[in-house]
């Protein structure tokens, strides 16, 4: 009798039960949402400060459908054990903390919850071995011309919710994974990490985009989503904030979860490096030849550079150690001599006496400068810090070509010659592609032993991606890339000037360099190399796919500065990145990029030739 009321009772609960494999469903949202399931089993895999999570005992053979879940509650974490099997009733809900990002598959206001029996071995999926392999190149099918594609949010996650393709999109693996207890077998750091201690890894699976450091580079058509960020630990304890991207972790087994716009792993308890990266990074191979024939140039952004910037001590160091006193420096974020203070000041002038009087101090090398002041809070930036371009140089080896400084509203022409009408001047600044942007400063100049043939500089800061841009993981794809259509209207500005320099004399010497905010396979660049005329540097001297990099973003080594040189200028040129920045932990790094420095001849021999055949 006993028997058959027992039977009976757990026939019905079988007939209503549903299993973790079919809450999650094959898509990214639960076919269960919103709605109240009954008879829910797993086993405990691990608990956290809000909930646990549980794997299903009774799993599917699709890879697709993940077996874990995330059970949000605190007081559930006092009735169960880590390597129990329970039961449980509750409500499936899709939970994100802000519009931009993915969403987590979870069960709420669990209910009934019985321990069916304990201390079953609780066994971590190795990654890659007893699951798939994450894909290395594209994120979504949702992806539109790829990450970076043109026009973005075209798609999202959310409301097309496709079905799961976990062998071809990074995404859709990651989600095929929610909730899983895994081991991430020889992890390395490919960031430095946030302040929370999250930081960016790979592992002993299929990597591509590996660069020397250990870092992995975003490459055309690949920004890596076969690499995953370790969140904050299950146990409480806190990840290292002090590491280094190439730093070595080792074996690293958390779940896999889905908050604050990525996919992650919330690791059992706080990683730490067991063999550190080299932050001494090689300084230029390369020195001015001190005339026409080698005139070096470096491209930086320095970061927020005010008069009383604690990071002077170390840019100079930089400089002179490490980039060996360029002759011309292309600078990037120069504040007022005011820094920070928002008082009407405009002038950058103090700024740039007291880093040149600092490497003058440190080596006696000599620097003068040239920019332009902005018109008051018009150019974006740091509140308060009117943020400019502007050019340090050496005056012993290079001097502006007929300067006739130009103001913030003068409109900067290609004369004939060709030469500038306003040296420096800015170009186009009242166009509306640089609201709240900075404009270009244009310069002309000749080597002070040479030719006296000038060549020209064209020193940019493009508009910026932050504030408004959506994670590679969120919701939007493609991904927002914020600002991506005032940065292509930029482009075209800049390179139909250069293209008039050019009209005139196709053997110009013409070097653009600085903060583009984009990466060259995007649209913004693109357009300016098809445009303009110029030639990328890079490609010029051969530097490999994977250390084209500049600056560190989530998991991607990646190059939103660049150097862009005209065909006259090809040829001897040598470039070099120089990595002082990026391989430093947070706290020693004295800029968020890295600098770069070119040797050229800009003795204008090519035309030269051209002019005395014309004379034969
Ligand atoms: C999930 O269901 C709830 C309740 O029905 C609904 O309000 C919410 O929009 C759904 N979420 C998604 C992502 O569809
Ligand atoms: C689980 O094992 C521990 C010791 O390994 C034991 O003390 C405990 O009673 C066991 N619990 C159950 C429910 O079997
Ligand atoms: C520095 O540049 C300014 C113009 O920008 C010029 O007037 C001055 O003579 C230069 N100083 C030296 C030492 O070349």
């Amino acid at each position: 009798m006993k028997t058959t009321v027992a039977t009976l009772l757990a026939a019905a609960g079988s007939a209503a039960a549903v299993t973790i494999s079919e809450i999650n469903g094959n898509k990214f949202i639960s076919p269960y949402n919103g709605t109240q399931v009954t008879g829910v089993e797993g086993l405990v895999t691990a608990i956290e400060k809000s909930g646990i999570f549980l794997r299903s005992t009774e799993p599917d053979q699709d890879d697709r459908t993940s077996e874990g879940i995330y059970v949000f509650n605190k007081a559930i974490r006092d009735k169960v054990h880590v390597g129990d099997v329970i039961t449980l009733d509750g409500k499936v809900d899709e939970y994100r903390s802000s519009a931009l990002y993915s969403y987590l598959t979870e069960i709420t206001s669990p209910i009934n919850v019985v321990v069916k029996s304990s201390n079953h071995t609780v066994k971590p999926l190795i990654l890659g071995v007893d699951t798939l392999s994450p894909p290395t190149s594209d994120f979504s099918s949702l992806d539109v011309g790829g990450i970076f594609g043109v026009p973005n949010d075209v798609n999202r996650i959310s409301v097309v919710n496709p079905e799961l393709e976990p062998t071809k999109y990074g995404l859709d693996f990651w989600e095929s994974l929610v909730g899983q207890l895994v081991t991430l077998k020889d992890v390395v750091q490919v960031s430095r990490p946030n302040q929370y201690g999250d930081v960016w890894v790979r592992g002993g699976w299929k990597v591509t985009g590996i660069n020397e450091h250990g870092g992995v580079t975003m490459l055309d058509g690949d920004s890596n989503p076969e690499t995953l960020v370790i969140g904050s630990p299950l146990d409480g304890t806190s990840n290292p904030d002090d590491t280094k991207m190439g730093d070595t972790i080792g074996d690293v087994t958390g779940i896999i979860y889905n908050a604050f716009g990525f996919y992650r792993i919330l690791p059992l308890t706080a990683i730490s490096p067991i063999k550190s990266a080299s932050a001494d990074a090689p300084g230029a191979s390369f020195k001015s030849e001190g005339n026409c024939r080698g005139i070096t140039f470096a491209n930086y952004n320095a970061r927020n550079l005010g008069p009383e910037s604690k990071t002077i001590p170390g840019i100079t160091s930089q400089i002179v150690d490490k980039m060996l006193s360029p002759d011309l420096i292309f600078l990037q974020e120069v504040l007022d001599g005011s820094g920070e203070t928002d008082d009407g000041v405009v002038s950058g002038e103090k700024t740039l006496q007291a880093l040149a009087a600092s490497i003058e101090s440190a080596s006696g090398v000599v620097y003068n400068y040239t920019e332009i002041a902005p018109i008051d809070k018009q150019d974006g930036g740091v509140p308060g810090g009117n943020i400019r371009q502007a050019y340090l140089y050496r005056p012993d080896i290079v001097e502006l070509y007929q300067p006739n400084q130009g103001t913030a509203g003068d409109v900067n022409e290609v004369v004939d010659g060709p030469g500038l009408k306003y040296n420096p001047g800015r170009i186009d600044p009242a166009n509306a592609a640089w609201t709240n942007s900075r404009k270009p400063l244009a310069a002309a100049w000749k080597a002070v032993k040479g030719s006296g043939k000038p060549f020209f500089t064209i020193n940019v800061h493009q508009a910026s991606k932050s504030g408004g841009s959506s994670s590679v993981h969120g919701d939007a794809r493609p991904p927002i890339n914020s600002a991506v259509d005032s940065r292509i209207e930029q482009a075209k500005i800049t390179a139909a000037f250069i293209a008039q320099i050019l009209e005139k004399d196709a053997n110009a010497g013409v070097i653009i360099a600085g903060d583009f905010n984009e990466f060259t396979q995007v649209e913004p660049i693109q357009v300016f190399l098809e445009k303009s005329g110029m030639l990328d540097i890079e490609d010029i001297v051969g530097i490999p796919a994977e250390e084209r990099y500049t600056y560190l973003f989530d998991m991607n080594s990646q190059a939103l500065d660049h150097v862009f040189i005209s065909p006259g200028l090809q040829k001897g040129a040598q470039y070099e990145h120089l990595h002082l920045n990026t391989w430093q932990n947070y706290d020693d790094q004295v800029s968020d990029h890295d600098p770069s420095v070119a040797k050229l001849n800009v003795c204008g021999c090519g035309s030269k030739k051209k002019r005395s055949l014309a004379l034969n």
